[in-house]
């Protein structure tokens, strides 16, 4: 059984330690906090052993403390890093690279410049078979994660065929569950964002994407708005639905108005977290004009990650096959019974 150690217990790490405790072939051995704060005995309630860093022992007496991040993690096969953006690099840097353990570092760090986490950024539709022998991998953010499972299908089926792709990224402002989070009204415009760049790091630098990104007052999922250009007539939208009609992690909505629709339903249905874990294509907003296809959906922001990182740890820790690996993601995740519970309740109107 392989030891694995949850860095970080907030939205994207919480989610990750809840749903890999149910494979037999891991332990989570601990959940890492650093506020002691009532999460701490949320995560215990649920379960977990909770190790706060050493220096911080302190701050933690008035709770049932394992130990310290820093001696279990001499005891562990791989950390997923869930801090917040930028962290992840100085945990690298100050307490895993010493331990010699593989690591997983999630989206708001990067794989450029002198502060990089890894060589690959991880999206398991494009790259699953890379993170194999690799000490370091970073987890695409779910925007990029959900660029990557829109363009991989696109490119393999018209690969010579695509000249040009325009993104409009409409990012959310904070989760659900950040209550303490102010949301401004405004929309802020978001200079030189990564999420091209990171998206390159898998498709290569030459695919032709260009990316703007705005923020907009939101908790509710991110939404894409995508321009893709042909060097002939583009297809039709059917056609476009028929090629994600099967791609897993993708749902087909035609009557959903926006997206706090899908949370609310995802809530009545009770999927964990209120999350979907997946895109939604928003088909009624499909259109097919001359060598265009304009192309809407949503993304899941909390949720879509979740399955990705169980993608790659298994990728990491047992080079499992892509298939073995996608049939055990989607025993503890459900999805296409969330799928067609989603498509079933937002299906086009006869
Ligand atoms: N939220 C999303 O929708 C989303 C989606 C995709 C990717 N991501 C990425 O996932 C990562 C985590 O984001 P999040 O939204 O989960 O953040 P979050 O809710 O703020 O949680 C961060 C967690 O990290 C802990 N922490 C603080 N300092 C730390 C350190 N030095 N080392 C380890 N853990 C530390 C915090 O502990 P305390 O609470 O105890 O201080 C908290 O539990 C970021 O890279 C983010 O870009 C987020």
């Amino acid at each position: 059984m392989k030891k694995v150690f949850v860095n970080g217990y907030g939205t994207i790490g919480s989610r990750i330690a809840k749903f890999i405790k149910d494979d037999s072939d891991i332990d989570v051995i601990g959940i890492g906090k650093h506020s002691p704060d009532e999460k701490v005995q949320h995560a215990i309630n649920d379960g977990f052993s909770v190790y706060v860093p050493e220096d911080k022992n302190d701050n933690f007496k008035d709770y049932n403390i394992s130990g310290s991040i820093e001696s279990i993690l001499d005891n562990c096969d791989l950390v997923i890093d869930a801090s917040p953006g930028g962290k992840g690099f100085l945990n690298k840097k100050n307490i895993y690279e010493s331990r010699d353990i593989k690591a997983i570092f999630q989206g708001g760090e990067t794989i450029f410049n002198s502060n990089r986490v890894a060589d690959v950024l991880f999206n398991s539709r494009v790259n699953y078979a890379e993170a194999f022998d690799k000490k370091y991998v970073m987890q695409g953010s779910c925007n990029v994660t959900g660029m990557g499972r829109i363009l991989n299908p696109l490119r393999e089926k018209y690969a010579d065929k695509l000249t040009r792709i325009d993104v409009t990224l409409v990012r959310r402002w904070a989760d659900l569950e950040q209550t303490d989070k102010q949301i401004d009204d405004t929309i802020e415009m978001t200079e030189n964002p990564h999420h091209g760049t990171d998206v390159k790091a898998f498709f290569g630098k030459d695919i032709p994407i260009f990316v703007r990104a705005i923020k907009v007052p939101t908790r509710q999922m991110h939404l894409h708005i995508m321009d893709i250009r042909f060097n002939e007539n583009a297809p039709t939208s059917d056609e476009i639905h028929e090629l994600f009609k099967n791609e897993y992690g993708i749902a087909i909505l035609w009557r959903a108005k926006g997206t706090k629709d899908i949370r609310d339903f995802a809530e009545s249905t009770k999927f964990n977290f209120k999350d979907t874990n997946m895109l939604h294509i928003h088909a009624n907003m499909t259109t097919s004009i001359g060598d265009t296809i304009q192309l809407m959906y949503s993304d899941d922001q909390t949720g879509l990650v979740i399955p990705e990182n169980y993608m790659l740890l298994q990728a990491m820790l047992f080079q499992r096959d892509y298939k073995d690996a996608l049939k055990r993601t989607e025993k503890l995740f459900n999805m296409d019974e969330k799928k067609k519970l989603l498509e079933e309740h937002f299906s086009k109107k006869d």
